[in-house]
């Protein structure tokens, strides 16, 4: 993929390996908008990923990384919102397999459950991985008409 830009968030809990993998993408020579938090203090991962998505869905970026302490609060959060499609991954095959058959546009993890090295390749693989349309058109469609018949 050719994006050159991505929004990143985090709660307190995902902080410290939100600025990892802001490092490691900014060596790569993407830029990363990061929307907070950006201190150590206790606050609500939902805020974060609001600001997040507001920024996909007004397209100032096709794609955003949401680390909480297991990113399963930010990717229900995310998911709450109109043409998001969030992913909360562990494993690179999933990373993969959720850009090329659900089209996700939100990648989350959590700093209590990957280390840095593979924080850092599940955005790689996340921001590199093209989307297959065809087959699973359909289906990522019948996503947005849950959103709007609910
Ligand atoms: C914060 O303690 C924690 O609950 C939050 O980061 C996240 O893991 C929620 O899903």
């Amino acid at each position: 993929m050719v994006t050159k830009k991505i929004i990143m968030g985090s709660d307190h809990a995902g902080l410290s390996l939100k600025l990892k993998v802001i490092e490691h993408l900014n060596e790569r020579g993407i830029e990363v908008v990061d929307v907070g938090t950006y201190t150590a203090d206790s606050c609500s991962y939902p805020d974060y990923a609001i600001a997040l998505c507001k920024k996909i869905q007004a397209g100032e970026a096709e794609l955003g990384i949401l680390v909480c302490g297991t990113g399963i609060g930010m990717s229900i959060a995310a998911n709450k919102h109109n043409g998001i499609r969030a992913a909360c991954c562990s494993d690179t095959f999933s990373a993969r397999m959720t850009r090329m058959h659900n089209n996700a546009n939100v990648l989350c993890f959590g700093e209590r459950v990957v280390g840095a090295g593979l924080a850092c390749d599940l955005a790689d693989i996340f921001i590199d991985t093209e989307y297959l349309g065809g087959r699973h058109e359909a289906r990522v469609q019948m996503l947005a008409d849950i959103e709007a018949a609910n």
